[in-house]
């Protein structure tokens, strides 16, 4: 008997190793932790249960019989992420480069599956060169096994990806498929194809890190969410982001306790500039509006016209969409309209409340925007919201300008309650610009059309820079002192704590993808 747990101890002992001493040290010297030091990292002291530990690949394609490591390049299993269970798999770079085959799908396949059974989050913390190339199909086949349980995992259960390596081609799709995307700085990289097909295809000579490093994925592309310096904060961001979501799409996130106090925050009567043009930074308006020190920015330095996020109000996750009007001056773009969408959808699926900060001088005009299908693109978000039934709430701060006013959570999409602060200007366009058009003859024809102009937008102004024909309509519920704003907010969304609200039977919409 002593000799069979013997046996089982070194077996646990090699698979621990993963792919030896020299491997490790390898990994340590990229700033790069190991498969195991990561989940040692993510999940509670001693909660971790590995699945599949001695699991090995049946292949003998060009000497693989050989070599037959145990674990098979990844750790897979469960545990726990501050209290709450959590299944994880960590691809294993000293072993075979990470790479994925049969063995190693079918070890990711199985977390995933027992996670949509038991509701509960996936993280996959990548580092792999990609489809083994000695197992050829199979590997292909794998992919594919893991890229259709991302699908029919998406909105039941949060799906996270980490990428702590290389994550190349077809190997981007899974995390692509996930909810959120993390980048580590410098050492992790992602991109269809590679530098060199990319220099014998286009002649563009580029390195993988201008490729497809976290840089230019978290402002060019907006591939990834967040990005860290190093791989320990990154696992705190993971951990973190996990604390504002639910287990899966029949729960609630998890509330804190709260006890209600002066929540008068006369900070927010001193943002709005004077001057209706001068920007000023919405995140101010965020942080003092809600929890102290709650608010997480999600896609931080993409189109930064729109900022997205999640925070707490009174103990309870909420999801903030507002624009930006110290960028672009927050009108809505491409990409701002996508970064929206994608937000406020992950929010619907998984009951997390909406809240709207709104500043919004209209959509971005120009061939550039028109060409690229703006059109399509500014739908998406109108659609997002539209279909929402968590939840939702809008603050007009100051613009809410044309089609944009409908776009953000107008209470004709579906608000449950819009509120305006008496600096807000709800119309079909500026006051200069209206002018210009209704009053062109008057204008035209007049001794100085300079003054006339002035006289005419002022006109206009005067009629339509306020909320007052909006909440005239019901259009707009209240208009309030900043500084009610985080009472307000916190009665509202209390009030609509038990709201249910459906769409009508249908298999799935056509969002305008
Ligand atoms: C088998 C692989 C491998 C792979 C790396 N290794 N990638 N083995 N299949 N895809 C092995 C290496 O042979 C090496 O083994 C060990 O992992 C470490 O790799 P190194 O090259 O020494 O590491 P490094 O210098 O850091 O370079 C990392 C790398 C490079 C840039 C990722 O290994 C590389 O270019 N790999 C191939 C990437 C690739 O083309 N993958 C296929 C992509 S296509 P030894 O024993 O020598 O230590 C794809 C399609 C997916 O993935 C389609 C899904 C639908």
């Amino acid at each position: 008997m002593e000799k069979k747990f013997k046996d089982l101890e070194n077996k646990i002992e090699e698979a621990k190793l993963g792919g030896g001493e020299k491997r490790i040290e390898a990994q340590h010297s990229k700033n790069k932790l190991t498969a195991r030091e990561r989940i040692h990292f993510l999940m509670d002291e001693g909660s971790f249960e590995e699945i599949g530990m001695l699991v090995t690949h049946r292949s003998s394609n060009f000497g693989l019989d050989k070599n037959k490591p145990l674990g098979d390049g990844v750790v897979t299993g469960y545990g726990n992420v501050n209290g709450r269970l959590t299944y994880v798999f960590a691809q294993d770079f000293t072993v075979m480069g990470g790479s994925l085959a049969e063995a190693h799908a079918e070890k990711i396949v199985k977390v995933m599956d027992l996670a949509m059974k038991n509701g509960a989050p996936v993280i996959g913390l990548n580092d792999s060169g990609g489809a083994r190339i000695q197992e050829g199909v199979v590997s292909l086949g794998g992919y594919a096994d893991i890229f259709y349980r991302n699908t029919l995992a998406s909105g039941v259960i949060p799906q996270f990806s980490a990428i702590m390596g290389p994550c190349a081609g077809g190997a981007v799709y899974s995390p692509a498929l996930t909810d959120f995307i993390m980048m580590v700085e410098n050492t992790s990289y992602m991109f269809v194809t590679g530098p060199n097909v990319v220099k014998t295809v286009t002649h563009e000579e580029v390195s993988s890190e201008d490729l497809g490093g976290a840089s230019t994925h978290s402002t060019k592309s907006g591939v990834t969410h967040f990005t860290y310096k190093n791989e320990v904060e990154c696992i705190h961001g993971i951990k973190k982001l996990l604390s504002y979501v639910p287990q899966n799409c029949e729960e609630d996130a998890p509330s804190l306790d709260y006890q209600t106090q002066n929540e008068s925050r006369p900070k927010l009567n001193e943002i709005i500039p004077e001057n209706p043009n001068q920007p000023y930074d919405i995140r101010e308006v965020i942080s003092t509006t809600v929890d102290e020190d709650t608010f997480y920015e999600v896609h931080k330095d993409f189109a930064e016209n729109i900022v997205v996020g999640f925070a707490r109000i009174a103990g309870r996750s909420v999801g903030i969409v507002a624009n930006q009007p110290a960028f672009l001056a927050g009108v809505l773009d491409i990409n701002s309209s996508t970064k929206g969408a994608r937000f406020v959808r992950f929010c619907d699926c998984f009951n997390i409340p909406l809240l709207v900060f709104e500043d919004v001088p209209g959509f971005l005009p120009g061939t550039d925007q028109e060409w690229n299908a703006i059109i399509t693109n500014g739908a998406k978000l109108l659609y997002a919201f539209s279909e929402a039934t968590v939840p939702r709430i809008t603050v007009i701060t100051r613009k809410a300008y044309g089609g944009a006013y409908d776009v953000m959570n107008s209470k004709h999409i579906g608000a449950d309650m819009n509120f305006a602060w008496p600096t807000a200007e709800i119309a079909v366009m500026g006051a200069k610009g209206a002018a210009e058009i209704i009053f062109k003859n008057e204008i035209k024809s007049a001794t100085n059309p300079e003054e006339k102009l002035k006289e005419k937008e002022a006109e206009y102004a005067e009629m339509f820079a306020n909320p007052y024909n909006a909440a005239a309509r019901g259009y707009v519920d209240e208009v309030i002192r900043p500084d009610q704003t985080r009472e307000k907010l916190i009665k509202a969304f209390k009030m609509l704590e038990n709201k249910v609200d459906s769409l009508p039977k249908k298999k799935h919409g056509n969002i305008p993808l």
